[in-house]
């Protein structure tokens, strides 16, 4: 059985809809905090269970019976990530895995700019010293992030952010889709995989061009200081922690971090990554 964490997520979801397109439905399982929020995935004939990375003995029952364990990485970042996720991994061996795959992010390095990356960097550690094989996707930046620092640029006409580099903004549906084909052919990567990216890397300014395109509206891209940008965030009410992380994006995009797409998603979809201009489109004419 294949056991898929956070699958009530933004990413897990999507990959155990492409999984279902793969792998009969009795060979998958789901390890989410609530399962009630999972029960169309039950009523197709998947298997949910409650685990969570605070709580091993949830994780022996979610994980029972699994031969590769998919673990989401969680939607925090710093030592309570780590240890949440060496938690997961350390459930994954005890239920017997034979494979255990792991979604770090391209430029997971202990000396990132961004904490995420080195947070990967330790998790990858800990997946090479636990003794079962795995498999480190080192998925590209998610382009919903990218979306997300638009934010409502499109109203106001201006797109203020710290200088940037070019990033690899990658689709979660490509994501999801390059997961579960790896997962559905096991043994396919070992260790870390090349890192999955669309095929072209973006700069904000790049981004306040498509926006603009995309509603008709002109957009400027103007560049605040770090400083200035903190100061942004705390006064709206965005904790100082987390300011710090998102600087941490910028500055390790700056030193190119983010910037080299890589042509292994390509060919593990079998078709081009999807543009970012398609998931911008999306965001911004949805809403
Ligand atoms: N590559 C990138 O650019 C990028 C960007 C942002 C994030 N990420 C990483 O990729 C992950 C997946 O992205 P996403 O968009 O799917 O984020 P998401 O929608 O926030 O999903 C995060 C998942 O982690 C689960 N989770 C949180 N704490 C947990 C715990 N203690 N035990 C078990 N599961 C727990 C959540 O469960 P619930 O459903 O119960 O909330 C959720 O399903 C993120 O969490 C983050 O680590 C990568």
């Amino acid at each position: 059985m294949i056991i898929v964490t956070g699958a009530t997520g933004q990413l897990g979801r999507r990959v155990v809809e492409r999984l279902l397109t793969r792998v009969p439905a009795h060979q998958i399982g789901v390890s989410v905090r609530d399962p009630g929020k999972a029960q169309a995935f039950e009523a197709q004939g998947v298997r949910v269970r409650r685990g969570d990375f605070t709580d091993a003995a949830s994780l022996a029952h979610a994980f029972e019976g699994a031969t590769q364990v998919l673990i989401v990485s969680v939607d925090k970042m710093g030592d309570e990530a780590v240890k949440q996720h060496r938690a997961a991994i350390d459930g994954a061996v005890a239920a017997g895995a034979r494979r255990i795959l792991y979604t770090s992010h391209m430029g997971a390095s202990a000396a990132s700019r961004f904490e995420a990356c080195r947070d990967h960097a330790a998790d990858e550690e800990a997946l090479r010293a636990c003794g079962v094989p795995f498999t480190s996707l080192r998925n590209g930046f998610h382009a919903a992030s990218a979306a997300m620092f638009l934010g409502r640029a499109a109203q106001s006409g201006t797109l203020a952010l710290p200088a940037d580099g070019p990033v690899c903004w990658t689709a979660h549906e490509d994501l999801a889709d390059a997961a579960a084909a790896i997962l559905a052919d096991e043994g396919r990567f070992d260790g870390p995989t090349p890192p999955l990216t669309a095929a072209q890397a973006l700069t904000f300014d790049d981004i306040a061009a498509l926006a603009a395109e995309i509603t008709g509206r002109p957009i400027t891209r103007t560049t605040v200081t770090d400083d200035e940008f903190r100061t942004q965030l705390t006064a709206s009410g965005v904790p100082g922690v987390v300011a710090e992380q998102l600087l941490g994006i910028f500055a390790a995009s700056r030193a190119g971090e983010f910037a080299t797409p890589d042509p292994t998603l390509a060919s593990l979809l079998g078709r081009e990554p999807t543009p970012l201009a398609t998931v911008l489109r999306d965001s911004l004419l949805k809403g």
